[in-house]
């Protein structure tokens, strides 16, 4: 082609471009979009403004359910998720509704029996849902086979899922045998879930073409733009045989969410792909969310960088970053996020590759978390992480390292089977368990079963007249975020000592004179108003001994063991007073901010008493951390002396949580 000739050649390529091949679109702005972008906070009244638009618009599906929505629509909207799903089914007369199903985890944290699985199943279709995608975090087919049986039977679409990670065992066949077992269980189309946005294009046209030459399926690509690749990656994917493709609508897209409708039809504009979508209606719901995004969207949540080119070596998907920043604001160890980045992929090899999704992303997040701070890798091990070693969660990717295995479980062996076939019917006793005058109707025991104590804060919050409701913690929440945007603009004060000399000097003096200790570390906080004390020993301070300098730095008295777990707004963390204790008690500090437990699960007894005689290694509490349960054992045999925390009630890192008195 002569330079002439290409000067002349038109930009835009003619509109007769061969044959006409449909593409298919999957709307995941009521979904996935928020859940990534607004940590899941969008509300059903925000849905229910645009869903005519939404619905107008021709979409193949839009994913409107499942994945972290149930659980936020009870905890923090105080919304029923089933009432939401049916307003929306009402209202979507063309589109099909899809959700996200964690495959036997439901939409929870753990393995759930087959009866759960099968009333779940059946009342989610009863509701709406036209679309299960299904996916198991470990891609353990075991763990699908039951989902995709019951979504078959209740007569919707099962779709298939592999997620799709980076490891030296996720080869392109290996994806293939895994696609072929979903097959073989019956699944009707399959989905690549790049949860992480990760999916380079080349890798995607690899994958999809192998899928598509060696099976017939029909094939959906699930991305995330957080590294910036996913609009090319959905390119080579349709290119290479994907039928469908997920994307958010503009002003819910980006950043860690999906790419953009609007830029994708404007890409397969000139290529033979057809959506056939009404632009109109895509501009009338591009407009409601625009103007609807500022006052939703959590500043905690927000990314500050709308390309994350670290996810392309860390592979931690979004919405868990933001997780492991606030549970290390939680542990006051903020300046230690680069650390947990190295750990976390050693601790991914270690436990034999999982893909990092919900809950695996949890779990090795917390561990990675907790290999750090506790200075020692695996010192600490969450009850979630043995379970998971023990093969309660399903197979893992590769073998779990022997010698973790071994420092983790010793000698006890792992499950071979389906974790589910070792779970009893859990129908029948979560009907027992829940009180029947907060019970409206058979989907409440479901979400019981799914989240006990958010539901039944949930069903207690709806039970009270409706001018007797507490507010929404949602709306608390965003109070609280105008507060302290209000604060930001605040001209900054000039620093000012809290204590002036003379005050540091009295205080001292008196500690001094109620005994004889010094204060190795003493931390004062200025705008809470708060401060911690700390000794190299055991003190005692004089109940009720109030310190008001005149700059108004006060103490808590003493006796109050628990300090808030949020170091932000820590009150006085002082030790319990443990004089009444002999010399040589062995004093166990909690090892994290979290919530000290006396028992190991709701409704069973505390580990122990005051009194009781225990064996180096016995667990003695629980404390909850980031989620995860983290039982504390006796570091020597002895007799319990004293717990001084109550149960369910949060403590600081250090705060002393139970004495021994060590056997003679
Ligand atoms: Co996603």
């Amino acid at each position: 082609m002569s330079a002439k000739k290409l000067k002349k050649s038109p930009l835009k390529l003619p509109n007769d471009r061969g044959p006409h091949i449909p593409l298919r679109i999957t709307d995941t702005t009521l979904r996935d979009a928020h859940q990534s972008l607004w940590a899941t906070r969008m509300r059903t009244a925000d849905i229910m403004g645009i869903i005519d638009a939404v619905d107008a618009v021709g979409y193949y599906s839009l994913e409107v359910w499942g994945g972290a929505t149930f659980d936020v629509c009870l905890r923090f909207l105080r919304e029923d998720p089933w009432e939401r799903l049916d307003l929306i089914k009402a209202r979507c007369k063309k589109t099909p509704l899809q959700m996200l199903l964690r495959g036997q985890n439901l939409l929870g944290y753990k393995n759930y029996p087959d009866d759960v699985l099968d009333r779940f199943v059946a009342l989610a279709v009863k509701h709406g849902v036209d679309i299960f995608r299904i996916f198991d975090a470990l891609n353990d087919t075991r763990n699908l086979e039951q989902a995709i049986k019951a979504v078959k039977k209740y007569g919707a679409h099962a779709q298939g899922t592999i997620c799709y990670t980076i490891s030296p065992v996720h080869t392109v066949a290996k994806f293939v045998k895994i696609v072929k077992e979903q097959i073989a269980m019956g699944i009707d189309s399959l989905c690549i879930k790049d949860m992480a946005g990760i999916l380079t294009p080349i890798a995607a046209e690899q994958l999809v073409s192998a899928i598509i030459r060696e099976t017939s399926i029909p094939v959906q690509v699930h991305t995330h733009t957080t590294s910036g690749m996913a609009t090319a990656s959905c390119v080579e994917a349709v290119r290479a045989g994907a039928g469908a493709i997920d994307c958010a609508i503009s002003p819910m897209a980006g950043f860690s969410s999906q790419p953009p409708v609007e830029t994708m039809l404007a890409i397969f504009e000139e290529m033979p792909y057809h959506a056939n979508l009404d632009h109109d209606a895509i501009k009338r719901v591009c407009e409601y969310f625009v103007e609807l995004a500022p006052r939703r969207q959590l500043s905690v949540a927000r990314s500050l960088n709308i390309i994350d080119p670290e996810v392309l070596r860390h592979h931690i998907p979004g919405g868990m970053i933001s997780n492991l920043r606030s549970q290390l604001v939680q542990q006051n160890a903020l300046d230690k996020i680069g650390e947990v980045f190295e750990e976390l992929p050693r601790v991914r090899a270690d436990l034999g590759f999982p893909p990092l999704v919900t809950p695996t992303s949890q779990l090795v997040g917390i561990q990675a978390v907790m290999n750090v701070l506790a200075g020692e890798r695996y010192k600490l091990v969450p009850q979630e992480i043995k379970d998971y070693v023990r093969g309660l969660y399903g197979r893992p990717p590769a073998p779990i390292k022997a010698e973790v295995r071994r420092h983790i479980l010793g000698a006890e062996k792992s499950i071979t089977c389906r974790p589910a076939d070792l779970l009893p019917p859990g129908l029948p006793e979560a009907t027992d368990n829940v009180d029947p005058k907060l019970i409206q109707k058979e989907e409440d025991i479901l979400s019981y079963v799914l989240f006990p104590e958010v539901a039944l804060s949930y069903f207690a919050w709806r039970a009270l007249p409706t001018d007797q409701r507490p507010p929404i913690p949602a709306d608390e929440e965003l109070k609280k975020q105008k507060l302290m945007i209000a604060e930001d603009l605040q001209p900054p004060m000039p620093p000012q000592p809290f204590l002036s000399p003379t005050d540091y000097k009295s205080l001292q003096g008196l500690m001094n004179t109620v005994q004889q200790l010094s204060i190795s570390e003493l931390t004062i906080r200025r705008h809470d108003v708060s401060m911690t004390l700390r000794t190299d020993q055991p003190m005692t301070l004089a109940h009720n001994v109030v310190v008001s300098p005149a700059s108004g730095a006060a103490v808590a008295p003493a006796g109050n063991g628990n300090a808030g777990a949020a170091p932000a707004a820590a009150s006085a963390a002082l030790p319990a007073p443990v004089s009444e204790l002999p010399d040589n008690a062995v004093l166990i500090k909690s090892p994290l901010a979290g919530n000290f437990y006396r028992s190991a699960a709701p409704n069973t007894p505390p580990l122990v008493e005051v009194g009781v005689t225990v064996k180096a290694g016995d667990p003695l509490c629980i404390v909850e951390a980031m989620k995860l349960f983290n039982e504390i054992k006796a570091p020597v045999a002895g007799k319990v002396a004293k717990i001084m925390c109550e149960h369910g009630k949060p403590v600081a890192k250090d705060d002393p949580i139970i004495a021994i008195v060590p056997a003679a």
